[in-house]
């Protein structure tokens, strides 16, 4: 079984083929940076028109790379949730066509399970284990028991955590998309000098709220800091250059610092659940954080389990995800309509 996936819910326009053996016949995709690098985020009307000029040569192309026709596609695949809905309906009104005319299914794939179910195209993973979705628009723990059985343990309860990166490069003055940035710098930088507070963690215990998340008053802490270094309210500043690269990335590293700590004290809570599972899965483009990936290796130690993170390209936004989850929810019979409703949320559980 061979199916196409199509990805255009943000800002890369995606195609892939992969078949039910886990061969990725072919991967093409093309990223809008550019298109938005100037506005400091991505543009929805921008990204859906900049998706509608590619796609049509993507297929084509993935097609030819793979050495194979329309007629020997067996399913076609596009994530259809949650998502920027201009670029949504746009590969998914293209998968639709191409399955009404092919007459060949349409899967409607969340892209949020795209991003969970990669690693079991990338290993041999099986149901149940723990996800640690941390991308641009979210932040959850999930105990996934099978395609489309998720059970949410803990979730953000403001900022997603791929968000909070790119808040805090941006008003660092670096590059957009603003995780790699903060990687990056924080490489060099000193990761105690800053002591930012952990929100639901430090002061008073937040009972209710053990396994969840909040980003936005680390972001304010951040912009405090920033503020006292450059002394004034940086905001009317065009560009924050007045930050030396020093401070930049003592910033950076102290804010990843904190973030991990976070997610470890999180993940601690989480195993007092005893979900028993005995992999941790991280997915998202934040999973693409090398850092973040080595503390979690660390802590997995304290409880024998496995943590396994996707190849990097495959952690940010890809086609593959979306190929795969149409190969996991094919093998299953879970094709869908061509009634299917594009959705800017759509929720795993
Ligand atoms: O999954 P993704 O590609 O798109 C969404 O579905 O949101 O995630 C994009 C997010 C962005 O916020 C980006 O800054 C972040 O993932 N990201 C990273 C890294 N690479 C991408 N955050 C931290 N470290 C990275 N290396
Ligand atoms: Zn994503």
């Amino acid at each position: 079984m061979k199916i196409l996936g199509i990805e255009t819910s943000c800002d890369e326009t995606a195609v892939a083929i992969v078949d039910e053996q886990k061969n990725i016949l072919s991967h093409v995709l093309n990223s809008q940076i550019e298109l938005h690098k100037k506005f400091g985020g991505v543009v929805p009307e921008l990204a859906a028109r900049g998706h509608i000029e590619v796609l049509d040569e993507l297929i084509l192309q993935a097609l030819k790379n793979a050495n194979l026709k329309f007629e020997n596609i067996d399913g076609f695949a596009a994530t259809s949730g949650p998502g920027l809905i201009g670029g949504v309906i746009v590969g998914m009104m293209a998968a639709k066509t191409l399955a009404s005319v092919y007459k060949k299914p349409f899967l409607a794939v969340n892209h949020l399970e795209g991003h969970a179910l990669t690693a079991r195209l990338t290993s041999d993973l099986q149901f149940p284990f723990l996800l640690l979705l941390i991308s641009g628009g979210h932040c959850q723990i999930l105990f996934a028991r099978g395609v489309g059985n998720y059970e949410k343990l803990g979730e953000t309860i403001d900022d997603a955590l791929g968000e909070a990166f790119d808040k805090v490069a941006q008003m660092l003055g670096l590059p957009y998309p603003g995780g790699p940035s903060v990687e990056k710098l924080a490489l060099i930088g000193d990761e105690k000098r800053f002591k930012f507070s952990k929100p639901l963690i430090d002061g008073a215990k937040h009972k209710d709220h053990l396994c969840d998340f909040s980003f936005s008053g680390l972001k304010t802490a951040v912009r405090r800091e920033i503020e006292k270094l450059v002394g004034e309210d940086f905001s009317h500043l065009t560009t924050p250059q007045k930050i030396n690269e020093k401070d930049q990335a003592d910033i950076c590293a102290s804010f990843q610092r904190v973030v991990c700590e976070i997610v470890l004290n999180r993940l601690d809570n989480v195993q007092l659940l005893e979900k028993g599972a005995k992999k941790l899965i991280i997915a998202g483009g934040v999973a693409a954080n090398r850092y973040i990936f080595s503390a979690l290796q660390n802590w997995s130690k304290k409880y024998d389990i496995e943590v396994i993170a996707p190849p990097i390209a495959l952690c940010t936004d890809n086609a593959v995800m979306v190929a795969w989850a149409g190969v996991e929810k094919m093998r299953l019979g879970l094709v869908d309509s061509l009634e299917f409703k594009p959705k800017a949320r759509w929720e795993l559980v």
